[in-house]
């Protein structure tokens, strides 16, 4: 009789565990489905928290783990903010993808790195030593390096340090500023997964090339990297389905893991709309079946480590806050938290039947 008690309160206690309902995207998964999120809002107010709690099990903080964010100052490092979503994220089960170690936008690089006249190389080692150390068992992937590789590629891929970036940190550490960022994020942590992350990964075909060549000289080199983000602000029909799988399917080909890391897709490019209606709604779901799908058919399991949207409610996406010229409904929910069609589209996409491949 004990023993049955014992057991009973064993299943209650790992039932207490569980989040969410029966309808969670995470649910129907078996990778990581997350979201972006407003640090501040997601402490701030529990109702966003709530739901972004109940739907997905891995988050990435939309701004707050940036350059001027955690590093505001030359000695001073600001993680209080970004501790406590991370300690939710832990009581609360869910990944907390960190975004981004590096990245040239002016924006988030603090003035005092602008000026910087010490030595970039050492002073980047520092930055990531330091971050990454202090995150470590509380973060379990970073984006190491964001877009640092150029559009207008006029290169072969394997000059792929020809078609870097003449950012900042081009400029001032050097072309292998890349490679020793990953080295210097595994050193601080050596069971985090390091990702490179960029934009026009799918419609650009030279750049995706070029990333790839970049990341094969990584692994050649025994570089620690781990994987690449795909970042996926896609339009409602574009690019085509088609041009998603050919780029999954090439950086299959490394062996790396692949996530997709900031999807959200606009359907009002040309302006047309001043609401969303039904019908662009139920494109925008198909949309998201057709991506969804096409992730779980072409990356093989092993290499699945996700698929991140870029947001919870439209109202709060990036491109209604100054990045688009027309309104937009890109992200899978209502300013009330409602599920839109958009989220029952991702639902069928991780749902539908894949046939085995014939051996
Ligand atoms: C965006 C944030 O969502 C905005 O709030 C911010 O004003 C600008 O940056 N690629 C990236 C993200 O890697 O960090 C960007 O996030 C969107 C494009």
């Amino acid at each position: 009789m004990n023993k049955v008690i014992i057991i009973l309160y064993f299943l209650c206690f790992l039932g207490a565990g569980r989040r969410g309902f029966d309808n969670a995207l995470y649910q129907h998964a078996d990778f990581p489905i997350g979201c972006a999120v407003t640090a501040g809002q997601f402490l701030k107010y529990q109702k966003y928290r709530r739901n972004i709690l109940c739907y997905f099990n891995s988050l990435t903080t939309g701004n707050a783990m940036k350059m001027s964010y955690l590093h505001p100052s030359v000695k001073k490092y600001n993680f209080k903010t970004t501790d406590r979503v991370a300690d939710i994220c832990k009581k609360k089960g869910l990944l907390l993808h960190g975004h981004t170690l590096i990245w040239h936008s002016d924006y988030q690089i603090p003035d005092w790195m602008k000026n910087y006249t010490g030595n970039y190389k050492i002073m980047l080692e520092e930055h990531i030593r330091t971050i990454v150390s202090h995150f470590r068992k509380k973060v379990s992937s970073w984006d190491v390096v964001n877009e640092a590789i150029i559009d207008n590629i006029q290169n072969p891929p394997s000059e792929w340090k020809k078609s870097l970036r003449k950012s900042i940190w081009y400029s001032n550490a050097g072309t292998d500023y890349i490679g020793q960022a990953f080295c210097r994020a595994n050193e601080a942590d050596s069971n985090v997964d390091l990702f490179y992350n960029d934009y026009n990964l799918i419609n650009n075909s030279k750049k995706l090339d070029t990333v790839i060549a970049m990341m094969e000289d990584f692994l050649k080199h025994n570089i620690p990297i781990d994987g690449i983000g795909f970042q996926a602000h896609i339009l409602v029909d574009k690019p085509a389905i088609d041009n998603i799988k050919k780029a999954l399917q090439k950086a299959v080909k490394t062996g790396l893991l692949i996530r997709i890391s900031e999807l959200d897709i606009r359907v009002n490019t040309k302006g047309r709309l001043a609401r969303l209606t039904p019908e662009a709604d139920a494109a925008l779901s198909e949309r998201y079946r057709e991506v969804v799908f096409a992730y779980r058919k072409i990356v093989p399991p092993q290499q699945r480590a996700g698929i991140t949207v870029w947001g919870i409610c439209d109202g709060s996406s990036w491109y209604n806050q100054g990045y688009s010229r027309y309104p937009e409904w890109p992200l899978l929910f209502t300013d009330d938290y409602i599920p839109k069609q958009a989220y029952y589209g991702f639902i069928k996409g991780l749902t539908a039947y894949i046939p085995e491949k014939k051996k």
